[in-house]
C-alpha cells in the first residue's frame, strides 16, 4: 500500500496544528515538512521550533525535507525537533556520504532528494546508507507546480537498482492522475501539497481530507 505524505507547506498557515490533526485523522501516513532557507531555494519556510511544536500533537512519521545549504548545520536541530527522517539534496553538501552517515548515526532515516535534472548516478556509492529516495517531480521551491513527466523514467530506473526496502517517494505535482503513474513505476510513497489541501470539502471552517487521501491511495 502506498504511503500518503501531506506537505504542511500547502496547509492553511493560520491553523497548522488543526490541519495536521485533520490529515492525521483522515488517514495520512506521514507528515512532510518542506524546510527552505531562502538560499538553496528562494522561499523561507519552517524552522525546527515549528516541527518540535507539532511533534507534541502527532504520532505520524515526520519527514524533514531540507532545501537548505550546508544541511550538516541543521541535522541535529531537526532531529531534536522530532523528525524521523532527514532528506537532503546532494547539491547542498560537499561530502554527501558523510552527511548521510551523520543522519544514520543518530538513528534516523536518511533520505536523498533528486532534483528533476539530477542523475541517479549520485547513488552509486551511497545507496547502501540511503533509506528514502525523494524524486522531485517539480523543481524545489514552491507548491502548486506541474508534474514533470520525464521523472517517471527516473522512478523506473531507481526501482531497478534499489533494494526493495528502499523507499521511493515522489514529491511535486501529485494528483489522482500522476499518483497512479508514479505507483505503476514503483513509487511507495507520495507527497501531496496543493491537490490535498485545495480539494478538501470545507464545512464550518474546517476541511475534510479523507476522501482526497482515499483517491490518491487508490
Ligand atoms: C516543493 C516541495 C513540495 C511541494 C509539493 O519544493 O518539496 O513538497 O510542497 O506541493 P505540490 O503537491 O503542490 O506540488
Ligand atoms: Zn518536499
Amino acid at each position: 500500500m502506498v504511503m500518503i505524505c501531506p506537505s504542511m507547506l500547502s496547509a492553511d498557515p493560520t491553523k497548522l496544528g488543526y490541519e495536521l490533526a485533520a490529515v492525521e485523522a483522515a488517514g495520512a501516513d506521514c507528515i512532510h515538512w518542506d524546510i527552505m532557507d531562502g538560499n538553496f531555494v528562494e522561499a523561507i519556510t519552517f524552522g525546527a521550533h515549528v516541527v518540535a511544536a507539532h511533534r507534541k500533537i502527532s504520532k505520524l512519521r515526520f519527514d524533514a525535507h531540507l532545501m537548505v545549504e550546508n544541511p550538516d548545520k541543521h541535522i541535529e536541530k531537526f532531529v531534536a525537533a522530532g523528525s524521523d527522517s532527514i532528506i537532503i539534496h546532494p547539491e547542498t553538501t560537499k561530502h554527501l556520504h558523510r552527511t548521510l552517515s551523520n543522519i544514520k548515526k543518530v538513528g534516523k532515516l536518511a533520505g536523498i532528494a533528486l532534483n528533476p535534472a539530477t542523475s541517479i548516478d549520485c547513488l552509486d556509492y551511497c545507496s547502501d546508507i540511503v533509506d528514502i529516495v525523494l524524486v522531485m517531480s517539480v523543481n524545489p521551491g514552491s507548491s502548486g507546480q506541474k508534474f514533470i513527466d520525464s521523472q517517471l523514467n527516473k522512478i523506473s530506473a531507481l526501482r531497478k537498482i534499489l533494494p526493495k526496502t528502499t523507499e521511493i517517494c515522489v514529491d511535486g505535482g501529485i494528483n489522482d492522475t500522476t499518483a497512479k503513474l508514479c505507483i505503476d513505476r514503483g513509487a511507495n510513497s507520495l507527497v501531496t501539497g496543493s491537490f490535498l489541501f485545495k480539494n478538501a470539502v470545507v464545512s464550518n471552517g474546517y476541511a475534510s481530507y479523507a476522501e482526497v487521501i482515499r483517491r490518491l491511495k487508490n
